[in-house]
């Protein structure tokens, strides 16, 4: 039989979004170039640079990101055969919260008819859905929002980003949100979008001078870093014990950084320095990255896909393409390059002699882990 592959990070931006992106002036929005070239995705916050022109800021934007046709191609020509999609960054964070409802209902329920239609079609591979969260209404929104998703037949689990409701993953006000998600037990995809604030690579003018690599490359995978760390320090796993977390880019650099986090709580179990009274985590971070953590395999090199294994285990790690980000530069007919890395480094870090870890993270993690059913 031949090897199951399973994409369970990958983004769609649905035509109700885009067109809500076209009708915005400021991040997020989407720009059309009066000449009628590529129209432009601008939703990094350092995309919106006065100083670059208009038709340039941010990235081109073309069908693959709202197109499922698009998608299906993407899958054929890559060899998978089945993929979790998901709303792409910034999803609703921004969308006032008296509107926050009313878009996630609409945002979930094109993801589940999406699927439903394309799995009606027994050719069509098949797909499901990480829903999206009305995170800038109250709590209770939230809440009736993921209990809704449990009866929607291919949505697996919500995709959320690091500021929860406004304050961060740490917020108290969250804990509704963490009880439900492990009432209902849907996975909870944890994805970067902030980066981190432009000064710490040297402000606007130099993030622009190297285009998309600073925030992408370090501002995202620390942004996940620090806010799965302020998770754990305000004892969210303590709290919520059976709670199920999958971090994107492998978990940025939680892995590699795992040690140096123990160590400094184990050296301070009370957090007293500054005149602070705050009780540390009980849980030790090794005990949450085996039993909380699941890691996506998006991180493009065996050396961080070793940590990633070493800190979580091979059976907690599953593919993953970030598509349609990351297209090739040049000939849009040769596989992506942000797909053959990431399976060669999958191949590399287990080895000829491994092809049972191989097959766990390519497909068999996510078949199990999401309850996908295939065969
Ligand atoms: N990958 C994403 O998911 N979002 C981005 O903005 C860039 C890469
Ligand atoms: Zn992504």
């Amino acid at each position: 039989m031949s090897q199951l592959i399973v994409d369970i990070h990958t983004h769609v931006y649905p035509p109700s979004y885009m067109a809500m992106l076209r009708a915005r002036k400021t991040v997020p929005y989407i720009h059309d170039p009066s000449d009628g070239a590529e129209p432009r995705l601008i939703i990094l916050s350092s995309d919106d640079d006065p100083a670059t022109p208009l038709d340039q800021r941010g990235r081109p934007v073309d069908t693959s990101y709202s197109d499922i046709n698009v998608k299906l191609s993407f899958m054929e020509k890559h060899g998978i055969n089945c993929s979790v999609i998901s709303l792409a960054n910034p999803w609703l964070d921004f969308v006032p919260s008296d509107e926050a409802q009313t878009w996630a209902e609409r945002i979930n329920d094109d993801l589940e008819s999406t699927c439903a239609d394309v799995n009606k079609d027994k050719e069509k591979k098949p797909l499901f859905a990480f829903g999206a969260l009305p995170l800038s209404a109250p709590s209770e929104t939230v809440v009736n929002e993921i209990k809704r998703l449990t009866t929607l037949p291919h949505i697996r689990g919500v995709i959320m980003g690091t500021s929860g409701l406004g304050k961060g993953l740490d917020d108290p006000d969250l804990d509704p949100i963490w009880k439900v998600l492990e009432e209902t037990q849907l996975v909870l995809f944890l994805h970067p979008h902030y980066g981190l604030p432009d000064e710490a690579f040297g402000g606007p003018e130099v993030i622009n001078r190297y285009g998309h690599v600073l925030p992408l490359a370090l501002g995202f995978p620390l942004e996940t870093t620090i806010a799965v760390t302020r998770m754990l320090l305000s004892r969210v796993f303590d709290r919520f014990t059976k709670l199920q977390i999958l971090l994107a880019h492998s978990g940025g650099t939680l892995p590699f950084l795992a040690g140096r986090i123990e160590s400094c709580i184990l050296h301070e179990r009370k957090f007293i320095a500054n005149g602070g009274d705050t009780p540390g985590p009980e849980r030790s971070i090794w005990e949450v990255l085996q039993t909380n953590i699941f890691l996506d395999a998006v991180i493009y090199g065996s050396a961080g896909l070793q940590a990633a294994v070493a800190a979580g285990s091979h059976d907690r790690l599953m593919f993953g393409t970030d598509h349609p980000f990351f297209p090739p530069l040049h000939d849009e007919d040769e596989k992506w390059p942000s797909v053959t890395t990431n399976y060669q480094a999958i191949c590399s870090c287990f080895g000829d002699e491994k092809a049972d870890s191989i097959g766990m993270v390519l497909g068999n993690n996510a078949n199990r882990v999401l309850r996908l059913g295939l065969e």
